[in-house]
């Protein structure tokens, strides 16, 4: 394999701001945990007041008052990693872990903690605490995804149609949980692993200009090759903060390689790319057709199949790409 050794640019302004308050449905709050968060209530479309003071206890009889008074959410602020951290500790794994709480209920619950987190990280990818907790959502993914086969609809039905690479990153971490169970990958740090790296293929974006993530219309040739340092960057940005291991970095770096050595960065030799990465590539095309972006509307699900059709054995893996579309028809 040909090594390319480049330099991380400076970083770019994230592509998403980070949401200031971040919502939990009423129903899922636990009401036996102290969260060592302010808690906010939402007046009218935008206006955000206190209502409870750290760690206090939120109990039904706070609940019931609060759902008279038609509120459906409580929010904390995004701003103080504190709360955040100890709403995520505490109050995603035990909604998750509550059999009381519907599957769409929980969903929606991760779903919000995702967003929030994957934004954060992508923000700054080389930060060790927006990494380390970026590593425990794919645990509480995995677990959940794992659990029952209804979930991962559940969660695509959450996922916005408009590409950002937050949301992308998510969703290609739900697939490739899901596609590498049934690729045989077990339980524990096979399927983690293949997550992280669904999660953090494109991290690399946050030192792509801004302006060429976002232009309308097809990418000049200069531009195209500024975007196409993406998979190095994020391997550089990922490789200095020894979390990721080995197998994930190469994920990372090789996630746009295909099976005719036309890929980047290396073009790499078939026998090069292994079922793990030949995963990714396989989601992270199905996830890219199927979103709207700046230069065309989103593919709906037969027509993006049918496309990647004629691509098994160039940019596509025919064994995976048979078991996408039996997941996707829910066999
Ligand atoms: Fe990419
Ligand atoms: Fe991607």
């Amino acid at each position: 394999m040909t090594e390319t050794i480049e330099k991380l640019p400076e970083l770019q302004k994230a592509e998403e701001s980070k949401p200031e308050f971040i919502g939990i449905p009423l129903r899922t709050m636990q009401t036996d945990a102290v969260l060592e968060a302010q808690l906010y209530i939402k007046i009218g479309s935008d206006k955000f007041v206190k209502y409870r003071e750290t760690n206090l206890e939120f109990n039904d009889s706070i609940r019931k008052r609060l759902q008279a008074n038609r509120h459906t959410h409580i929010y904390i602020k995004s701003d103080n990693s504190h709360s955040m951290s100890s709403y995520l500790e505490t109050n995603v794994k035990n909604v998750l872990l509550n059999p009381k709480v519907t599957l769409r209920e929980k969903a929606s619950v991760l779903h919000d903690a995702s967003n929030y987190i994957v934004k954060e990280l992508l923000v700054d990818p080389r930060s060790p605490e927006p990494l380390k907790r970026s590593m425990h959502l794919v645990e509480s993914s995995a677990e959940f995804i794992l659990s029952d086969k209804d979930v991962l609809p559940h969660l695509l039905a959450l996922v916005s149609k408009d590409y950002q690479t937050h949301i992308h990153s998510i969703e290609v971490m739900s697939f490739t949980i899901a596609l590498g169970k049934r690729l045989g990958f077990k339980e524990g740090s096979e399927l983690l692993n293949l997550g992280r790296a669904g999660l953090l293929h494109d991290v690399g974006k946050s030192f792509v200009n801004p302006h060429i993530l976002k232009k309308e219309g097809p990418l000049d040739k200069n531009e195209f090759l500024e975007m196409k340092r993406h998979p190095n960057f994020g391997y550089l940005a990922l490789h200095d903060t020894g979390l990721p291991n080995k197998d994930v970095l190469h994920i990372v770096r090789h996630h746009h390689e295909d099976l005719k050595r036309k890929g980047y960065p290396n073009g790499l030799n078939p026998d090069e790319i292994g079922l793990d990465l030949r995963i990714v590539t396989c989601i992270d095309i199905f996830c890219a057709l199927t979103k709207n972006r700046t230069y065309r509307t989103a593919y709906n699900t037969f027509p993006a199949l049918k496309l990647m059709k004629e691509w098994v054995n160039m940019k596509i893996d025919g064994k995976v790409f048979t078991q996408l579309v039996y997941l996707l028809g829910g066999k």
